[in-house]
């Protein structure tokens, strides 16, 4: 069961890094060029929203199930914190990411109330540019294969 969803999040985080780099560019080169929004960005923006909330479920389903994580074994909060790796897995990492995931929602949400062209790119530009940089911020390229 664990080994599974280890894979399968390992996995979809390919796809996740691969789409939210997509959404961001293509956001910040619409804001910049002010080009027309087209059904093309309404499509990226959304699979990325997707793609996210797919590995939030993935997430929380793991955080119950890995060895890595501490909060049901009884484990002192401060041997946890003071733990760098134990930090980054039961702390650091699912925090972070579930931020990225509502900066993501909300950048989705709002700029789909927006009427014009240029205030939507802005507004999935920004969202999606600071929810991207946390996100490579807070992968754990050293383990991930
Ligand atoms: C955009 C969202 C996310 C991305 C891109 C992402 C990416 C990753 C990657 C690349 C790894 C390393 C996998 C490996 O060792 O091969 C990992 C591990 C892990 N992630 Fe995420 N993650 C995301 C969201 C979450 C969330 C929301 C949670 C929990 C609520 C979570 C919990 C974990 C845990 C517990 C591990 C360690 C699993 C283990 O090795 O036992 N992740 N994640």
């Amino acid at each position: 069961m664990y080994e599974a969803i280890q894979i399968v999040h390992s996995y979809w985080a390919y796809l996740v890094v691969l789409i939210v780099t997509l959404a961001t560019i293509n956001a910040l080169i619409g804001f910049f060029t002010k080009r027309e929004y087209a059904p093309k960005d309404f499509r990226i923006s959304l699979f990325a929203l997707i793609v996210t909330h797919i590995q939030l479920l993935i997430g929380i389903v793991i955080f119950f199930v890995s060895p890595t994580i501490m909060w049901f074994k009884n484990v002192p909060v401060k041997d946890i914190m003071g733990d760098p790796l134990l930090r980054l897995y039961n702390v650091e990492h699912p925090f972070t990411m579930i931020v990225v995931v509502t900066l993501i929602t909300i950048g989705y949400s709002k700029h789909k109330k927006k009427l014009t062209s240029t205030p939507k790119f802005k507004m999935l530009a920004i969202f999606y540019t600071i929810a991207f940089a946390a996100m490579l911020y807070m992968i754990p390229w050293a383990n991930w294969f």
